[in-house]
């Protein structure tokens, strides 16, 4: 099954990426939001990322500016709005990406089931939860995939591609090729907690805040520990901001209440403290760190 039209469900941080990236994989894409000032947000995300990208390509002479100014616009032509889930009615495939809560998941793919045409795959972003219930939620667990991006979702280059028991072959292997031509690097991984990335990222962010909690070190020497001591590109309490602390602690929440005996999955008192603060990281202005925009104040 070949992926021509693509609806991404959700134009946040990580919707406005995967809109981008599926637009500039040649699809047809349609983005879903719940409020026409979100989808405007999300787009114009989507417009400061891709001339960002053209520029770079010019002043790295991959491109000269009339190339560039025609792959932006062919790139964002393929690119619409809404905000009614049947104009998703005939997409071949439909990813959603809103909050991390697993209710709202599957109430939106159970209605997407009776819109989406019977052979469209359907695909969640989520960061945590378990791919196999979604499906069963949406009537066609054989038609349903995993499709795990990362943030920012222009720039990171692995998708993880998650089957259940139940997927069909033809599902997974689209869904693979989908993420090829997206430009990533797919990995397979069953379904289960976290897949690959946040069963072993979650639980080392977790563990920098409570060093951080306990008083062992402050927040830039952690951070600059791991930088520089084992060459990540940014520290696991900026990167803490970076994901959102509220999507940090959902994926948390849901673990703790899964696999309560399991102590790698264990909430730090202060992640709590500052989402009931309104303190979410790098998108409300603060986190662990104070942010103007996309740099630390
Ligand atoms: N679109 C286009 N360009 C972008 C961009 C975007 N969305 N985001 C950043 N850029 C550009 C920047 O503007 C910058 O351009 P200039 O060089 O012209 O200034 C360039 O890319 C590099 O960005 P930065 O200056 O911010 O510096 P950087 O070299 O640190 O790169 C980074 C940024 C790629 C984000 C890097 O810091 C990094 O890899 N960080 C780790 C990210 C990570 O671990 N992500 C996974 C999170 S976990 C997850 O996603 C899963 C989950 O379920 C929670
Ligand atoms: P976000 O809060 O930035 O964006 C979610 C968007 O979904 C919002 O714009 C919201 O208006 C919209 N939305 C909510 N309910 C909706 C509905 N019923 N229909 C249409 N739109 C709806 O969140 P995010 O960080 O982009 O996370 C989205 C998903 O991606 C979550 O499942 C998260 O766990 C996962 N994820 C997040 C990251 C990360 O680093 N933040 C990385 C990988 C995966």
């Amino acid at each position: 099954m070949e992926i021509k039209k693509v609806g991404v469900v959700g134009c946040g941080l990580m919707g406005h990426g995967i809109v981008q990236v599926a637009a500039q994989g040649g699809c047809e894409v349609i983005a879903l939001e719940t409020e026409q000032g979100f989808l405007d947000k999300g787009l114009g995300r989507v417009d400061k990322s891709l001339a960002k990208l053209a520029s770079k390509n010019v002043e790295k002479g991959k491109m000269d500016q009339a190339t560039a100014d025609a792959w932006v616009a062919e790139t964002r032509g393929r690119i619409s709005g809404s905000t009614n889930r049947a104009d998703l009615a005939d997409c071949d495939l439909i990813i959603e990406a809103i909050v991390e809560n697993l209710d709202v998941k599957k109430e939106l793919f159970a209605e997407l089931g009776g819109i989406a045409k019977p052979e469209a795959i359907f695909a969640s972003n989520t960061s945590s939860f378990p791919i196999g219930e979604m499906a069963s939620a949406s009537g066609r667990p054989g038609r349903f995939v995993g499709l795990h991006f990362f943030n920012p979702v222009q720039l990171m280059r692995l998708v993880e591609v998650v089957r259940t028991d139940d997927t069909d072959a033809d599902a997974f292997d689209a869904a693979r090729a989908f993420g090829k031509a997206c430009g990533k690097t797919p990995v397979s991984c069953k379904d289960t907690p976290g897949f690959v990335v946040n069963r072993l990222l979650v639980p080392y962010m977790v563990q920098a805040i409570d060093m951080l909690d306990r008083g062992d070190a402050s927040k830039e020497d952690i951070d600059a520990a791991m930088q520089f001591g084992c060459g990540h590109p940014m520290g696991p309490l900026t990167l803490t901001d970076y994901v959102g602390l509220d999507t940090t602690l959902f994926i948390l929440e849901g673990w703790t209440s899964r696999y309560p005996n399991e102590p790698a999955f264990k909430i730090p008192e202060s992640l709590k403290r500052l989402v009931s603060e309104g303190k979410l990281g790098r998108k409300t202005g603060e986190g662990y760190y104070k942010w103007e925009g996309d740099k630390k104040a």
